[in-house]
């Protein structure tokens, strides 16, 4: 029995001097305060999710334990040796309520100035583990949840989680339920520069905390505004809300599966509806933001009170949740204010609104004219729901524009405003033209095609994105402290040495946010960059980089570099340059479209992927010859001949707007006469078919073809029109849903349905995550080239077996622990990613792939086995891309 060493440890415990409350007795649920240490390792830039901890070559941490004569080798520190160290948390308590323990460790023995000057910033990055226990001393304790605030990964007794909150978000604890006595807790430490800074010597600081719960329907996060998202109310403390649209984070705490069945208000001047038709299952320990309609009428009060109806499986008792909810109340709707909308993945998301104010003087002062929107972008870590985010253009009241501050879904932007976070910037475009008609607007119209886009930060690298992916939306792009791309910013540098065919898949999959590669998309487009010269955040080097760049590409911009500046400064976002730049292009908007042969005369349009890829002037890259490469459209005028001459590089098809390009006399399609489309042919596409370029009607072949926004490597699983279905297609897979599902809500505040009802999920209207072990996976349609085969084989189809000139392409059992996680078509142009074990250890394995921290590089598919673990990316045995046809790209890596 467990007992007696549990009282033994308890003695040990003492407690710490800042604590909030000193208890006569101990309290219910506590942390040891003496951790014990072994690191640190080293760790490159985002490289966790690949594995690559050099204990699993011992077997996991979990396996080793303490003691002082046993060593391990690490490159960081003296004598090539580290060992077991101990460190010692700071426990608090409130009541025997919550317990927490902070944990700060530092390796003052490196000599980490010596490692940076000798491999730069990102050695300062570095991985460890920390062993604690958690005492927990009645057998009253029942339901607990966990925040892991700077946790990525973790071990609590034999029970293994994976994502965590590194970021500190506090919206996704974990769901636990611990018998009386002691329970081991091993915790991993990663030191990330992304996330936790590069100045001084690297420590991590983690924070744990165990809260009670009960079992049943809970909000998430009671704390914060009761866990509701809803519109501020514009027009004083009676309204109206700025939209109908809200959302509450509930979880499951109770030991059965949870459905939300309805919503009503308490009083009656307000109409609550679920938006989802059908019941919303949660399973136990799952969080899900709950989305519903608000319709008051204008006499509201300010006080929302509502219950959530649900039940527990099998029964049909209804129970209810009180939810009471105050939205800020503004005086008039011309504020920056809240407003809620149908954001990515199904759920409600919200921006920060400004509509043009009545003083501005605009054009002919035309009240019905249409203004263009000034995005700007947040930077990591900032809540857009604040005052300093309300505030950011207050020194500019008057601009000629729409102001809109998207949140991107969380405070991290989901994912560095990419696939995600952009997806989330165009809903809320979209949001303008349903507020005007909900509040009645009776001022200046909104042109949600034009754009001027700044940010700071990550929302300058932001910037980039924008202005590379959507040129012809952006009318100008002001870049604020912004970084070049993921690699510049925190150089990939102490990787696990891997092949250098599986790394050039990794940079392949990253290629997408390269900004400085993408650079001709902004020709003709005004760029501002400003950066302070004393950035210890995101060093200038970024800023005068794309300077240069952006010159070499044929685009131009105007630099400001802010001599003794840092990262951020009171009103960094209306020094004089940037005020003058956003009143010069909000005011002095032309609005007929001049674009025609004659004046563009010649351009490029780069494209490295077409799943977030807009137009530029008028032209679009439908789909890439060769996935993971950079595509380039070139167009040259003859003005002698009218000929409009393009050349395409790494282009399967492409297609250029008909209004623009009506005055081409000639068209000219490397090296070969084309014909215009006709009227009829508004689908056309210019083709490269094996006899030469072909005009054709559009390729919409649904179960062959890889559309746009199929591409783009893993994350392309992020475009999902609704909520994402979880389908465990094996038993006792249920951890592994419950994390991806609590990872995908953590870091993109996304919606998922768990269940292992296939057909259920198929029918839904968003993507798949596929769950299975062994032959438990529904194959998919016979020629598609990566299948399971019986128990134990993963057959690469005859594709991979052409470019690599072999007969066969599997992987069987002798590779231990062999997993994988691939993209697959379904019906409706949506995806699934199957994420495949051939028993419950490896499913961890690649379950680790999902995405979730950009940055991580997964391609379309990946296939590895246990060696994953320690090796990192060299533990993989095949990887890569999918061409348009869904086959296995050329440019993939096989291990065969
Ligand atoms: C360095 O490590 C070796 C084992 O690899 C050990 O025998 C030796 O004593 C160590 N030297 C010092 C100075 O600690
Ligand atoms: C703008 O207002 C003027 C005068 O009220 C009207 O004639 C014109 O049609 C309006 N234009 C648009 C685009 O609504
Ligand atoms: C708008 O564009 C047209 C066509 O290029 C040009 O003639 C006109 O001068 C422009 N107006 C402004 C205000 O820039
Ligand atoms: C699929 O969805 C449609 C419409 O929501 C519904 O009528 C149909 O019964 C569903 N089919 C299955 C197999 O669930």
């Amino acid at each position: 029995m467990i007992l007696p060493l549990f009282l033994l440890a308890y003695a040990g415990l003492a407690f710490a001097s800042d604590q909030r409350t000193l208890l006569e007795q101990p309290p219910d649920i506590t942390f040891s305060r003496e951790w014990q240490i072994l690191g640190p390792f080293e760790i490159g830039t985002r490289e966790v999710t690949w594995g690559a901890d050099p204990l699993e070559f011992y077997g996991g941490f979990r396996n080793l334990e303490y003691n002082l004569k046993t060593t391990f080798r690490s490159p960081l520190v003296f004598n090539g040796t580290t060992s077991w160290s101990t460190r010692e948390a700071l426990l608090s308590y409130e009541s025997d309520e919550v317990s927490s323990a902070e944990l700060d460790v530092t390796f003052p023995d490196v000599d980490w100035q010596w490692l940076r000057d000798t491999y730069g910033w990102a050695a300062l990055q570095w991985q460890a583990w920390a062993r604690g226990e958690i005492y927990i001393q009645h057998e009253n304790v029942d339901v607990l949840i966990l925040n892991t605030g700077g946790v990525l990964e973790y071990w609590i007794d034999d029970q293994h989680y994976f994502g965590g909150d590194f970021y500190g978000f506090r919206k996704v604890p974990v769901t636990l339920r611990l018998s009386q006595g002691v329970h081991r807790f091993d915790v991993k430490l990663v030191r990330e520069i992304r996330s936790m800074g590069g100045v001084g010597d690297p420590d991590v600081k983690v924070n744990l905390e165990l809260r009670r719960s009960r079992r049943g329907l809970v909000r998430t996060n009671p704390e914060f505004d009761e866990g509701v998202l809803i519109s501020d109310l514009i027009g004083g403390d009676y309204g109206p809300l700025a939209s109908g649209y809200a959302s509450v984070m509930v979880r499951n705490d109770a030991g059965h599966d949870i459905y939300v069945t309805g919503i009503y208000g308490m009083r009656n001047e307000c109409v609550l509806d679920l938006l989802s038709t059908s019941p919303l299952k949660l399973v136990p320990g799952q969080t899900r933001p709950i989305a519903f309609g608000v319709g008051c009428v204008k006499t509201y009060d300010r006080r929302l009170d509502a219950e959530l109806v649900y039940r527990f499986e099998g029964t049909t008792v209804e129970h209810t949740l009180h939810l009471g909810v105050w939205p800020d109340a503004y005086e008039s709707m011309h504020e920056p204010h809240k407003v809620t909308y149908i954001g990515p993945g199904g759920t409600v998301s919200y921006a920060i609104l400004k509509p043009p104010s009545p003083s501005a003087q605009c054009e002919n002062d035309a009240r019905n004219q249409s203004l263009p929107i000034l995005i700007a972008l947040h930077g990591a870590g900032v809540e857009t729901d604040s005052e300093v985010i309300r505030s950011t253009l207050d020194d500019l009241p008057d601009l000629c524009a729409w102001a809109l501050f998207p949140s991107g879904g969380t405070s991290w932007s989901g994912d560095d405003w990419h696939v995600w976070g952009l997806a989330d910037v165009e809903a809320a475009v979209g949001m303008i033209p349903k507020w005007i008609e909900h509040v009645e607007w009776s001022g200046s119209g909104v042109d949600v095609d034009r754009w001027l886009v700044t940010g700071h930060s990550n929302g300058g690298q932001g910037t980039w994105y924008i202005l590379t992916h959507r040129p012809d939306k952006v009318i100008a792009a002001a870049a604020v402290s912004g970084y070049s791309s993921i690699q510049n910013y925190v150089p990939y540098v102490s990787w696990h040495t891997s092949d250098p065919g599986r790394e050039a898949v990794i940079q392949a999959a990253l290629l997408n946010y390269r900004h400085e590669l993408l650079l001709e998309n902004a020709q003709d487009i005004p760029v501002l960059q400003q950066h302070g010269s004393k950035d210890d955040n995101v060093p200038v080097y970024n800023s005068r980089l794309l300077a240069q760049r952006i010159q070499q590409a044929g685009a131009d911009s105007t630099f400001f570099e802010v001599p003794g500046q840092g990262h951020y400064w009171d009103g960094v976002m209306t020094t004089e340059p940037l005020s003058n730049f956003f009143s010069k292009h909000l005011t002095a908007h032309n609005l007929t479209d001049a674009r025609t042969p004659l004046n563009l005369r010649e351009f490029t349009m780069v494209a490295a992927s077409t799943g977030d890829m807009g137009t530029k002037n008028g032209a679009e890259i439908i789909a890439l010859a060769a996935p993971g490469k950079l595509a380039k459209l070139h167009f040259l005028l003859d003005p002698l001949t009218l000929t409009c001459i393009w050349n395409a590089v790494n282009v399967r098809s492409f297609r250029f707007g008909p209004n623009i390009y009506d005055d081409c006399q000639y068209i000219l399609v490397n090296g070969q006469t084309m014909s215009h489309p006709t009227a009829s042919q508004v689908d056309a596409v210019y083709e490269r078919t094996t006899s030469g370029w072909q005009l054709v009607e559009s390729l919409q072949d649904e179960q062959h073809e890889k559309y746009g926004h199929q591409l783009g490597g893993m994350n392309a699983i992020l475009r999902s029109i609704g909520p994402f279905s979880i389908v465990q297609h094996s038993a006792n897979t249920q951890q592994v849903a419950l994390q991806i599902s609590r990872n995908l809500c953590q870091y993109y505040a996304a919606d998922t349905d768990i269940t292992s009802d296939y057909s259920e999920a198929l029918n839904s209207t968003g993507n798949v995550i596929s769950i299975a072990i062994g032959q438990d996976l529904p194959q998919s349609r016979d020629e598609y080239p990566i299948f399971v085969h019986g128990r134990s084989v993963i057959n690469g189809g005859s594709v991979i077996l052409h470019a690599d000139g072999l007969d066969h392409g599997w992987f069987d059992q002798d590779y231990p622990g062999l997993a994988a996680a691939y993209l697959r078509p379904l019906q409706g142009k949506r995806l699934e990613l199957v994420v495949w074990g051939i028993d419950a250890d490896a499913l961890k394995t690649a379950a680790r792939l999902v995405p979730m921290l950009t940055g991580s590089g997964q391609p379309d598919f990946i296939i590895m086995d246990r060696t994953m673990l320690w090796k990192g990316l060299e533990g993989t045995l095949a990887l890569g891309f999918f061409d348009s046809n869904w086959e296995v790209s050329k440019n993939s890596y096989l291990a065969v």
